[in-house]
């Protein structure tokens, strides 16, 4: 495990658009795993930038997002769909049809799961995939629980991630309760995982993911398994290493 840490979010940002920007430069049909939320916002903006001054392209790579919620469909303005065009698809020459999200909508949850799981299967391996983590730990929506779950599958959120979620929505009650997220070895399947991870709200995850026994009630302890991982970290999510 390798942990890099940086003065501040933009160098996090800048190094992980490297990361990023490198794989589909040396790969052109790359497959990327790609995570939502407040901290990749600054690695997709380096990325479209880099791309627009630049000489790569998008038109072969396939991406497989973490997770989205259930019961948001893609115009829904806080859906993770929504949020992926929004801030990245949209800016590049990515084929839509080669942007995968699990259907927050779809009528049957465990047939989607199980599609989904299959098409990371077929399409994959994910030659790299970044990831976020929760205050409380999670990675994707695995959310701290009594056994880690290695596929695809319907995830009820916690009261923490609610919490922590409610600020892109008008109010608690409207965060979605479940979500669908990629599995365990779903996510350490991946040839290379990146977590990207700043503030001082996610240095006591950082600590047990690094430094703690492997357990599932620190979902990111189970990145201490995979043999390529990198730790992009600022110094405040680093402040107990
Ligand atoms: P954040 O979310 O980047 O918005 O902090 C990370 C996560 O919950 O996985």
């Amino acid at each position: 495990m390798e942990v890099i840490i940086k003065d501040n979010y933009e160098e996090v940002s800048q190094l992980a658009a490297e990361y990023l920007i490198n794989t589909v430069k040396s790969k052109n049909n790359a497959v990327l795993g790609l995570p939502t939320g407040s901290t990749p916002m600054g690695m997709y903006r380096i990325v479209i930038e880099t791309y627009k001054d630049n000489n790569i392209s998008f038109k072969d790579v396939t991406t497989f997002n973490l997770d989205e919620y259930v019961g948001l469909d893609k115009n829904h303005e806080s859906s993770y769909s929504y949020y992926m065009d929004k801030n990245f698809f949209s800016h590049i020459d990515i084929k839509k049809e080669n942007t995968y999200i699990p259907n927050g909508v779809a009528k049957d949850m465990e047939e989607e799961c199980n599609l989904y799981e299959n098409l990371i299967r077929e399409r994959g391996p994910i030659d790299i995939l970044f990831l976020g983590i929760g205050p409380n730990g999670h990675i994707g929506f695995n959310e701290p629980n009594d056994f880690f779950e290695p596929h695809t599958h319907l995830v009820k959120l916690t009261e923490d991630t609610i919490l922590a979620n409610s600020r892109f929505f008008d109010n608690m009650e409207s965060v979605p309760k479940k979500a669908i997220t990629m599995g365990m070895k779903s996510i350490l399947s991946a040839k290379k995982i990146v977590m990207l991870a700043t503030g001082e709200a996610k240095s006591d995850a950082i600590l047990k993911s690094i430094k703690g026994k492997v357990t599932p009630q620190v979902p990111g302890s189970i990145l201490q398994l995979h043999n390529n991982v990198t730790f992009i970290l600022d110094k405040d999510a680093a402040k107990y290493l």
